[in-house]
């Protein structure tokens, strides 16, 4: 079974915009999928749709199988959510608010204690368990909201913007668990961020949303050949003739750009043959901002 269906999904507030416009995409169990955009683009009214905080204007959606706005407890029982201001109690200490939360979801405290144990391990908060929330740092209150969406076993997990205060390393060790619970415990996670760079690292595939609008679904490879396939190739030599087509960069340094890996070693070989010594060459793929970019700006060339 799906584990997200969406036909036409739309969600319309006060105004004549959709903030949700016809969004039809539908993920596999076990994906890390990425949903990307800037602020305003619907990606918060999706989620919200989604686990049936609203309801929408037209068309339908599904996770696993069930309507959210038909049944949303439900739903509430199989997906975890952690927003950008995750509701906690600062009065209480780390331990207690797994507890609390794990009793809402009807998890009993004997279980919600183990549980909670491993949680706690995994996100490095075994130290702070025992102190009150209102001692944690941003980094922590992430960890820990994470961990409370996660207490009653989700078999999705919803992040809507999770990295913004996280320091680095914490970033680091919040992705490698989230890779995880995917691979591992085959957790389908449904990522919202408009930091682009952060999806790239952890994501399988993606959705770029503007104004509402699903702009392209896909894999990073499958987005590269729909959408930019110029590969940059940086080449620093002693020398570049001047018949094979090339920018310069530097003394030594220039940069060609290929559509195919395959023409690499060619140019490679036309330089040396050519006399050239060549020092290094590194390959630059499209990255998911690249993408992004072209993408935008051939809509708006579009509308224009
Ligand atoms: N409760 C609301 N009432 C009216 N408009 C809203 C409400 N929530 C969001 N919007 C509007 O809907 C659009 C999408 O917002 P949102 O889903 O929060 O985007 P994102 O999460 O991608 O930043 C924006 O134009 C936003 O201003
Ligand atoms: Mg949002």
């Amino acid at each position: 079974m799906q584990a997200i269906i969406t036909d036409n999904l739309s969600k319309q507030y006060t105004d004549n915009k959709n903030a949700v416009d016809h969004i039809s995409l539908t993920l596999d169990q076990g994906e890390v999928f990425g949903f990307l955009g800037p602020n305003g683009a619907g990606k918060t009214t999706t989620v919200k749709l989604l686990n049936g905080m609203l309801i929408p204007s037209e068309g339908s959606c599904q996770v696993f199988g069930m309507d959210p706005a038909q049944i949303p407890e439900n739903i509430h029982a199989l997906s975890g959510v952690v927003t950008e201001h995750a509701q906690m109690y600062d009065n209480l200490t780390g331990l207690e608010n797994l507890i609390f939360y794990g009793s809402i979801f009807g998890v009993n405290t004997s279980e919600s204690k183990v549980r909670a144990a491993a949680l706690l391990k995994q996100l490095d908060l075994v130290t702070a368990k025992d102190q009150k929330l209102s001692t944690y740092s941003t980094g922590m209150r992430q960890r820990l909201s994470l961990a409370r969406a996660l207490i009653h076993h989700p078999k999705i997990l919803f992040l809507d913007e999770p990295t913004s205060g996280l320091d680095p390393e914490s970033a680091q060790n919040v992705n490698q668990f989230i890779r995880n619970l995917a691979k591992e415990n085959g957790i389908t996670v449904f990522l919202c961020t408009h930091q682009l760079r952060y999806a790239q690292e952890i994501c399988t595939r993606y959705g770029l949303m503007e104004e509402g609008k699903l702009l392209a679904l896909g894999t990073l490879e499958q987005l590269r050949s729909n959408i930019v396939s110029d590969i940059t190739v940086r080449i620093k030599s002693s020398y570049f003739p001047e018949w094979l087509p090339h920018k310069q960069i530097g003394k030594l340094d220039f940069e060609v750009t290929v559509q195919l890996e395959e023409e690499i070693p060619h140019i490679i070989k036309q330089l040396v043959e050519a006399g050239s010594n060549i020092y290094q060459v590194v390959a630059k793929h499209p990255s998911l901002e690249d993408i992004y970019f072209a993408l935008t700006a051939k809509q708006k060339e579009v509308t224009q």
